[in-house]
């Protein structure tokens, strides 16, 4: 058994669809999820520059005596999950490994992944699928502006609609579609709407959450308290529209945000 919290970050609200898969699967754990607001977007930016980012953020988190950490982002998790398991001891779950092992039990070949465009530069999602499935084809798709668009808010208006038809007007004939920003899944709706009903719309929070539970019940890591558990949210930076996206999304309506000192 282990009270402490699992410590969740990304660079925005992306994350917050992850935290959510969380919290519904494991109701009685604490979390404590770090939001990278004054650096946001990683998106695009530099393999470098995303590691020193991370780098601090694991920092942040072991400071607050997390007992893991989830890196609830498609863009820190295909460039910087490995250095970040070697730099540090201690265990850190990303968001593609949980989401590949789905797509193979899901039987899966051909598979669409929208994400940032330092995810689809570094070709994270594809190499993992072909290592875990060798036959699939994989069709990419960069998506620069719907993380920017999410943090707004703007995820039910025209411009999205128009945006994500855009994006996602050449992606054809797939049977699933990840959702390789965790940013995207504020979309759901009108990529449901753009790609079809028969197309499985993959959330990788949902993945995550499974993935977390097997790892914390193997290894006897469960939070003992019966209750429901408490979540605490830090910001890097208090100036944006942060808790107006998240209270919508936790469906809450008293999301606590501390800036991360
Ligand atoms: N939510 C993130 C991801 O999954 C990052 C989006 C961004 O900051 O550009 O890639």
């Amino acid at each position: 058994m282990d009270n402490r919290a699992i410590g969740i970050f990304d660079s925005g609200v992306g994350g917050v669809t992850v935290l959510k898969e969380l919290q519904k699967l494991l109701p009685n754990e604490n979390f404590a999820y770090i939001g990278d607001t004054a650096s946001f977007p990683y998106g695009s930016k530099s393999k470098k520059t995303i590691i020193e980012l991370c780098k601090k953020r694991i920092e942040n988190l072991i400071d607050m005596e997390v007992k893991m950490i989830v890196i609830a982002c498609g863009t820190a998790t295909s460039q910087a999950l490995e250095e970040m398991q070697a730099m540090f001891n201690i265990p850190i779950i990303g968001i593609i490994k949980p989401t590949v092992k789905y797509l193979k039990e899901m039987n899966f070949k051909k598979i669409g992944v929208i994400a940032t465009t330092g995810t689809i530069r570094s070709n994270g999602w594809e190499e993992k699928i072909k290592e875990s499935i060798p036959e699939a084809e994989v069709q990419n798709k960069a998506c620069p502006l719907l993380a920017p668009m999410a943090e707004e808010g703007w995820t039910d208006n025209e411009i999205a609609q128009l945006a994500i038809h855009e994006y996602l007007k050449d992606i054809k004939n797939i049977e699933a579609l990840v959702l390789g920003c965790t940013h995207y899944p504020l979309f759901k709706k009108i990529i449901k709407t753009e790609v079809g009903e028969n197309v499985d719309i993959i959330n990788t929070g949902e993945m995550v959450a499974r993935e977390v539970k097997e790892y914390i019940s193997k290894n006897k890591m469960q939070n003992s308290n019966k209750e429901k558990g408490n979540t605490q949210i830090y910001l890097t930076d208090l100036e944006c529209n942060f808790i107006n996206v998240a209270k919508k999304l936790l469906q809450a309506e008293d999301v606590k945000i501390q800036k991360i000192s």
